[in-house]
């Protein structure tokens, strides 16, 4: 039996999670110990999550909790390191780009462990983002890097990472397959969240720190969405970093006409990425769930890791600090009437099997 270990930690880690974690249980031949950072505790960050994907109870829950990175990435990585003494795994499994990602791998590392990274090769190309930071240097740790794209292959060939890189699809479409029937049924959202059917809908999420914790930017992007606001139903559940920045700033008017939630349950954003007519975030996996789904995107960031979102015309880039630009292209998404292409590399939901059949054969 072979024994990994898989590191989690944020939100969007617990989504891609539960795909591997729910394929590794049909096998007999692998065995998976889940280990949760505790960078994301909330309930509504964390175990709202955990219940709705099915994701098993952690086998440790380190909870380390938030911090400047620093103190953040170090406390994991000596909280980790003793669990990878104690469980003696032959693989870390690690996801994406928080600061969970690169104490997992650095802890596994430097106990001469191999790494899976899943969603390897992704690039911004802005290294004032902590993630690029973070996946820059997980995928030059990793035994085997698992992409979701074509242009993640290609940005690890140009870094000289050519050995057990793996084109598998995106672990996310698996679960969004998977979360088909259990989407809230449209009357009763619509009746919870009262929505006027008449109205077209705006989806909106913002949480990077390039975004929230500069004043200018986080009042462009709230700006626009109050203009929008005027015309359309306009959704914001707020990520605890953005709630405390609006409060720091003093930002609270700007909230009036849109309706703010608390942090979303999984099903219950599934649900708004298909209602609504656009949607507006700075996260990377809803830009991938709006073409899933088929809803087209507005992404408030200078440049997206993924690139295809773009080139096939499912998604645009809207500069933060522009309200106009934010309006702008949410105006144009709304009304075009433009052809997009499918992105077939995303696979056909069964990315978490392709990876376990790697691991199994290999580690
Ligand atoms: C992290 C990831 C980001 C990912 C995001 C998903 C890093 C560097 N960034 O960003 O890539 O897209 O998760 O959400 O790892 N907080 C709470 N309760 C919580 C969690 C956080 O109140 O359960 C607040 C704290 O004030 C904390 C702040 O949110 O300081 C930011 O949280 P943190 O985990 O550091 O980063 P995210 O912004 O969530």
């Amino acid at each position: 039996m072979k024994k990994i270990v898989t590191i989690v930690g944020a939100r969007p880690q617990f989504i891609k999670a539960s795909a591997l974690s729910r394929a590794i249980r049909n096998k007999a031949d692998i065995q998976e110990v889940l280990v949760h950072t505790g960078q994301h505790y909330d309930a509504s960050m964390s175990d709202v999550f955990f219940s709705d994907l099915e994701i098993p109870k952690p086998a440790y829950s380190l909870n380390i909790g938030s911090a400047s990175h620093g103190e953040q990435t170090g406390k994991m990585l000596e909280a980790l390191e003793k669990v990878l003494v104690k469980e003696r795994p032959a693989c870390v499994v690690v996801y994406g780009d928080t600061n969970s990602t690169l104490a997992g791998a650095l802890a596994a590392v430097k106990m001469h462990i191999q790494i899976a990274h899943i969603e390897a090769g992704l690039r911004s190309f802005n290294r004032a983002m902590p993630e690029e930071i973070n996946r820059i240097l997980t995928d030059h740790m990793s035994s085997y890097l698992f992409c979701s794209t074509n242009a993640a292959l290609k940005n690890l060939q140009i870094e000289g990472i050519t050995k057990n890189v793996i084109a598998c699809g995106d672990i996310m479409y698996d679960v969004a397959l998977w979360a088909q029937k259990k989407v809230p049924a449209s009357d009763e959202m619509i009746q919870k969240y009262t929505l006027n059917k008449e109205q077209k809908t705006v989806f909106a999420t913002v949480h990077r720190a390039e975004n929230t914790d500069n004043e200018k930017v986080l009042r462009a992007i709230l700006s626009a969405l109050q203009i929008l606001a005027q015309s359309h139903t306009v959704i914001l559940p707020v990520h605890p970093r953005t709630k405390a920045k609006i409060k720091d700033f003093g930002l609270e008017s700007l909230l009036q006409g849109i309706r703010i939630t608390e942090p979303m349950s999984f099903f219950e954003t599934v649900f708004f990425e298909q209602y609504a007519n656009v949607i507006v975030t700075d996260s990377g996996g809803i830009q991938k769930e709006a073409y899933f789904h088929k809803t087209p995107c507005v992404t408030i960031r200078t440049e997206t890791e993924w690139v295809e979102t773009v080139t096939r015309g499912w998604n645009v880039l809207a500069k933060p600090a522009s309200t106009q630009d934010i309006c702008t292209a949410v105006h144009a998404q709304m009304h075009s009437a433009k052809t997009r292409e499918d992105i077939s590399e995303y696979g056909n939901g069964t990315t978490a099997e392709a990876i376990i059949d790697v691991l199994i054969k290999s580690i």
